[in-house]
């Protein structure tokens, strides 16, 4: 079998990624439905040829959006334990996805009231209902994807999980954004910024800040990382200047973290603190 079939089965196999394949029919017929409809108005001669084509485009917005929300619902299934705002957001993106096969069933009525031969008075009135509705639907459709591409691209819901994967990728295997996130803009910043004063040699208040495990070992005053937590882990409080007994981090002349530095950091803790050697 080529490993372009191997690759596509693969996908089917796996819901998140089906999903991900699947999301962009939606996206594509919901924008041609107005311009369908569009074409109806404006052109001569075509106002029933355009209402047909919109009526096919938003049945099949109804029916692609019907399958993207069973992936979607097994990839939901398959994401195992997400901090509860991830969580949330995620809940949040499947209601807004829901309602988008109804707007299909609704926009398909509307278009077809311009197929009327009769009744040409109401068939232009449904030609350009359907248009608005069709931006409306549009937009709606945009905004549900967005939230499904913020999942995925900021949180990491869907993609494999790299503590248990521990690599950044090599060129035929795509590497996981969390993985790629640690390596370009996390690492960084604890080697220049932290690891002078917290490593095995010089570990200042017990800790040490240069593998997963030192870091989990916690320090004088407790856990220092939480993953999956930023708002629960020390290290966050002690970066924002926020400890009542611990001076803000990195002491020294050099001063605190630039905001970029710090959401960085926060965002890798948020993301399950992935580290990779
Ligand atoms: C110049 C040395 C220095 C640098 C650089 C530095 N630290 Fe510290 N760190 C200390 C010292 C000293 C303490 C002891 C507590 C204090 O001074 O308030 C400490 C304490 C801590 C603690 C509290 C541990 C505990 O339980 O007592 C954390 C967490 C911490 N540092 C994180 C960091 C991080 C994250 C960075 C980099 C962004 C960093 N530090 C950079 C010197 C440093």
């Amino acid at each position: 079998m080529s490993s372009t079939l191997n690759d596509l089965l693969a996908t089917l196999d796996n819901p998140a990624k089906l999903h991900a394949a699947m999301v962009h029919l939606p996206i594509a017929v919901a924008f041609l439905a107005p311009l369908f409809l569009l074409a109806a108005g404006v052109l001569p001669g075509r106002r029933r040829m355009g209402s047909f084509l919109a009526v096919i485009a938003y049945a099949l917005l109804a029916i692609a959006t019907l399958v993207t929300i069973q992936s979607g619902e097994s990839a939901y299934d398959a994401i195992g334990d997400v901090p509860a705002a991830v969580g949330t957001m995620a809940h949040d993106h499947g209601e807004l996805a829901e309602r988008v096969w109804t707007w299909g069933l609704v926009g398909a009525v509307i278009a077809a009231l311009g197929l009327l031969k009769e009744k040409k008075k109401v068939a232009i009135a449904g030609v350009w209902a359907g248009f608005a509705f069709g931006l409306f639907t549009a937009g709606w459709t945009a905004i549900a994807a967005h939230q499904g591409g913020v999942l995925v691209y900021e949180h990491g819901v869907g993609t494999p999980n790299p503590v248990l994967a521990q690599d950044a990728g090599t060129p035929d295997t795509p590497a996981d954004p969390r993985a790629v996130h640690f390596v370009d803009h996390v690492f960084p910043i604890l080697e220049d910024r932290c690891m002078g004063c917290h490593r095995a040699g010089r570990a200042e208040s017990g800790l040490d800040l240069t593998s997963m495990d030192a870091i989990l070992r916690g320090a004088d005053h407790g856990p220092v990382l939480k993953p999956g937590y930023p708002e629960a882990s020390m290290m966050m409080t002690v970066i924002r200047g926020n400890h009542p007994e611990i001076d803000r981090m990195p002491k020294g002349k050099r001063g605190p973290l630039t905001d970029e530095q710090t959401e960085a950091i926060r965002l890798w803790i948020e993301q399950g603190a992935v580290w990779v050697d």
